[in-house]
């Protein structure tokens, strides 16, 4: 939610903003701004309301001057998305800018206590209270023997000290050239360190192409920074530890190449990503995955008896489908809690009782939330985290990396897959701890081996399937329906189709359509099955046919060489032969292109759909 970039060096400033906005723009787009210092004490501020590139064609030929700036691209919470509403927020003087992600929630007071004192708003926002409040502060050590720079410094500490709520900020003052201080409390904030230039963003794919030297912020570090130099301090005073990462992807990998949506590079991108998770994580000798990073010992692990699998939206769809796997493998009780609920709700869990949280962005503010309530309670959390050096992947307890490359579009896909494919690797390995055989891990290991090969013959039908998506072009909602192993693939695809393409769409358990769904049936309303060769699947025919017989068009996803599907369903989408409990990781792939290029052909923004934003760090 909002993205945030501030440059200082020896480059001319705006470019390089604007362009770190546009790879940050899927973290927030309804409006965006930079601020940038020149020399002459100045700050010149330019602000749009809406996509990235309204704001480039107002900076246009014509860009603010200045080797120093800030930036910031726009997921509304207070006030509309307006050109007021847009950061950088300035202080009382005009002097001091801002760009804050996150959520201020005592503004209201704070902004009447300002008022009354006779300063003056010109947004709804509450980030430009901050802005006003280091202003004052800083106004106030006028006086001071400090250095303006570290009067700037005491003024965002002093300000931080009066706010509730969360922030990732960069601020810079005119009377300061070359300086940016910024600080963080439950929104990321990353440090790039380039040669005569330094960098303060909300993540690393806005600076890779500068730097692939980073340090990831922790809650309460304040950072201040020149082009040559950069000093870390925790908010309240005191140094802190940080360690300095390289980036683990290319500029390349974050942009969408010949692909027309990052979407569909994403889908594209899943041989390689799913042979990623499980790539040196197989053993054969022990017909077995091997899983270092939870750190945990053999017996540790033999003591496990209860797993509960917290995330959020997809992420929450790949535990439900983990919890099937894990269960079918290992018989590990298991269960999934959605994380927003899980923080609030109290669960009963016992010392043996493994927590898993689930991110592809690992900054999801309520997974996070969630990760920190399970710690207090003196739990292990493991993480199943795609960004490298996320918060939950630094705060978690152990852990293992997806290494899918970057997600860029808003509706997730690739991180889906990945996610399932190292649920099944968890419960492989806790399976053959307990009552799976030699020969049953063995055949699991060459059923994931098969499985790239297999999601690319299912990429190789995106023409059928657009076909497909064209003919149901007028549907106003889609039913999504599967059993065991394909319910959560269900739920999945409902929300890829209702998140880009608008419609109403739901995911249901197909035994439940008689006990209520079923009403909704009509000619209009099409169903897709997911309804491979498994042994669920004489079941799955029978809800089938109950919607086929109330004239209900169905379109069927299911396994290569059942022609039965052609009789009964209008159209018909094969995936491979695979063993049920790995058909999600084949079954979601027609559904997330179904949901491509049906919202392609709506002329739906797939990449950045309305009202969302990429990585959810606001409550
Ligand atoms: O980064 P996370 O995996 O924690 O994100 C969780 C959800 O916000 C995310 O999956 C969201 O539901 C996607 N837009 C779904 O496509």
């Amino acid at each position: 939610m909002c993205g945030i970039i501030g440059y200082v060096g020896k480059e001319s400033a705006a470019p390089i903003l604007l362009e770190g906005l546009r790879k940050l723009e899927y973290r927030g787009y309804d409006s965006s701004g930079i601020a940038v210092m020149n020399g002459s004490n100045t700050i010149h501020t330019r602000k749009k309301k809406g996509r990235l590139q309204n704001l480039r064609d107002l900076v246009g030929e014509n860009p603010p001057e200045g080797e120093c700036g800030i930036s910031h691209t726009r997921w509304a919470t207070h006030g509309e998305p307006t050109d007021e509403n847009a950061h950088p927020h300035l202080d009382q003087s005009g002097k001091l800018a801002i760009v804050h992600n996150g959520v201020i929630e005592n503004y209201q007071p704070l902004r009447k206590a300002l008022e009354a004192e006779g300063h003056v708003f010109h947004s709804q926002t509450d980030s430009e209270v901050l802005a006003h409040l280091v202003g004052k502060k800083y106004e106030a050590s006028a006086e001071s023997d400090a250095t303006p720079q570290m009067r700037l410094v005491a003024a965002v500490r002093d300000a931080l000290k009066l706010i509730s709520g969360t922030y990732g900020i960069v601020t810079m003052h005119a009377d300061i050239p070359g300086f940016l201080v910024g600080a963080r409390l439950g929104s990321p904030l990353v440090v790039g360190l380039g040669k005569g230039e330094n960098f303060l963003a909300s993540d690393v794919s806005a600076i890779v192409s500068h730097t692939s030297d980073a340090i990831y912020l922790s809650d309460r570090d304040l950072v201040y920074m020149t082009d040559s130099d950069f000093k870390i301090e925790h908010v309240e005073g005191g140094s802190v530890e940080f360690e300095v990462s390289r980036v683990d992807f290319t500029p390349e990998q974050a942009e969408k190449g010949e692909y027309p949506h990052y979407m569909l590079k994403e889908i594209f991108e899943q041989p390689t990503t799913i042979a990623n998770v499980f790539r040196g994580r197989l053993s054969d000798d022990e017909a077995s995955a091997k899983l270092g990073g939870l750190n945990l010992t053999p017996q540790e692990l033999r003591d496990v008896d209860r797993i509960v699998l917290v995330g959020c939206g997809t992420a929450s769809h790949a535990a439900m489908a983990g919890e099937y796997i894990i269960e079918h493998l290992s018989r590990i009780p298991t269960e999934v809690e959605i994380a927003s609920e899980f923080r609030y709700r109290n669960l009963p869990m016992d010392k043996n009782t493994l927590i898993f949280v689930i991110s592809q962005s690992g900054e999801t503010i309520d997974t996070l939330a969630a990760m920190r309530e399970g710690q207090r309670k003196g739990h292990r959390v493991l993480s199943i985290v795609n960004s490298v050096g996320s918060t939950i992947a630094r705060e978690s307890d152990g852990g293992s990396y997806l290494y899918s490359g970057p997600e860029i579009g808003v509706a997730a896909t690739k991180s889906f897959t990945s996610q399932v494919m190292m649920m099944s690797l968890l419960g492989l390995l806790l399976g053959r701890m307990r009552n799976l055989s030699m020969r049953e891990g063995q055949r699991m290991l060459a059923e994931i081996r098969d499985l790239p090969a297999k999601v690319e013959m299912i990429l190789q039908q995106t023409e059928k399937i657009r076909a497909i998506a064209l003919k149901y072009i007028d549907a106003q909602g889609m039913l999504f329906l599967g059993r065991q192993f394909n319910f959560p693939t269900a739920m999945e695809g409902a929300l890829k189709m209702k998140e880009i393409s608008y419609i109403f769409a739901s995911g249901h358990a197909s035994a439940e359509l008689k006990h209520g769904v079923i009403a909704l049936i009509t000619e209009d309303l099409p169903s897709v099955f997911i309804i491979p060769k498994d042994s669920v699947y004489d079941k799955n025919v029978s809800s089938l046919e109950e919607v086929k017989a109330r004239k209900g068009p169905v379109i069927a996803i299911t396994t290569e060489g059942n022609t039965d599907m052609e009789d009964i369903a209008n159209d018909v989408i094969y995936i491979p032969e695979v063993d049920e409990c790995l058909s999600p990781i084949l079954s979601v792939i027609p559904l997330q292109l179904l949901s491509y290029h049906f919202a392609v052909a709506r002329e739906c923004d797939v990449d950045k759909p309305r009202n969302l934003a990429k990585s959810v760090t606001v409550e």
